[in-house]
């Protein structure tokens, strides 16, 4: 059982880590938990891989990272998630820069925007948080092959429990938009995704992780409206007067990431969706924490990565 929890942080978790020698290659790296994690691992000797798509942004953020652990190997690399033509060029640079990749970390996400299009068509939450990742895992896989570690991380949410993925609509095509479904269904697919790579590269000894890194205020809550910002303040205050989970700092909020990625616990182990440092309980039920059973259901899973290849026109295979 971890030793580490709700209140742990990143750099409490890799504590007494030592990833000199590790490529860890962040996606959203330039801002919120993706710079947080990357920082911290930057900190314990990681060679760290900032991937975004704004070259300024990318910039401060591996410059805040130098200068904050004296660390001179952080790299930046631009990927718009949202367009499968950025992801291909991005594949292709890190095959050509990059030796090897030890951690993969799928952290990048858009939550509750309006209703938008990716530039191949797809709804923006869904393309983005999954099939963006999707994409992009196939081609750093070679690299993921060549590391050590050969973990990957893909970030989730508790908003998981708001949707299951409609595999019959998933880009809101038939029918009406909503942003909240919308985002639910994206960060069970990360979790779903979890399932898939686990079922066909586990036993190369590739595990992949999903976690909830807890509620962090951060830009992620860029599109929120003052009604949102009110219900959710309300769903926190209640769920911390009922003994359950309240605001979490970016350090602590990058805690279960770095945790995942680094702990002898999870050796061997994947297609497991954590939360607090640790592994969480299958629920249907609990409102504050779980994972719910329609996210690890392997069957959805082969639908949901056979679905995946045909929106992205190729195939994702050993
Ligand atoms: N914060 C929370 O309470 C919370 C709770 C549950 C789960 N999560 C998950 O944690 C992850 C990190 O979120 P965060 O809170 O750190 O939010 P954040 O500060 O907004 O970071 C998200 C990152 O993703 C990048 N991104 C968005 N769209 C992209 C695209 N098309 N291509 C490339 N990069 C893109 C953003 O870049 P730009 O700055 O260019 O947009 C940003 O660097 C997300 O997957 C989120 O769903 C967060």
């Amino acid at each position: 059982m971890s030793n580490f929890g709700f209140e742990s942080t990143a750099d409490d978790v890799l504590a007494d880590k030592d990833l000199s020698g590790k490529t860890v290659f962040v996606t959203g790296g330039a801002s919120g938990l993706g710079q947080e994690t990357a920082r911290a691992m930057a900190a314990r000797g990681a060679h760290v891989v900032l991937a975004a798509r704004d070259q300024d942004k990318l910039d401060q953020a591996a410059n805040a990272i130098r200068a904050e652990t004296g660390s001179d190997k952080t790299e930046t690399i631009l990927v718009d998630l949202a367009s499968l033509d950025s992801i291909r060029a991005c594949g292709s640079e890190a095959n050509r820069r990059f030796d090897k990749i030890d951690i993969l970390i799928n952290n990048a996400g858009v939550m509750a925007c309006p209703l938008g299009r990716t530039a191949d068509g797809f709804e923006m939450q869904f393309g983005t948080n999954h099939l963006g990742h999707f994409l992009l895992t196939k081609y750093l896989m070679p690299l993921v092959q060549k590391g050590s570690d050969k973990r990957i991380i893909n970030l989730s949410s508790r908003g998981h429990h708001i949707a299951p993925v409609n595999l019959e609509d998933p880009n809101f095509e038939r029918r009406e938009y909503d942003k909240w479904q919308s985002y639910g269904q994206s960060k069970t697919a990360n979790i779903l995704f979890s399932v898939g790579l686990e079922d066909r590269f586990g036993d190369e000894g590739i595990h992949a992780i999903a976690l909830h890194p807890g509620g962090i205020v951060t830009n992620l809550g860029r599109h929120m409206t003052e009604e949102d910002r009110a219900w959710m303040l309300k769903r926190m205050e209640e769920n911390a007067a009922n003994g359950g989970e309240a605001w979490k700092t970016i350090p602590q909020g990058a805690a279960t990431t770095c945790w995942a990625a680094t702990c002898e616990e999870l050796e061997g182990r994947g297609g497991v969706y954590c939360e607090d440092c640790h592994v969480a309980k299958v629920d249907n039920e609990n409102p504050v924490g779980g994972v719910r059973s329609y996210a690890l259901d392997k069957s959805t899973a082969d639908r949901l990565w056979s679905l995946s290849e045909e929106l992205v026109g190729e195939s994702f295979s050993r």
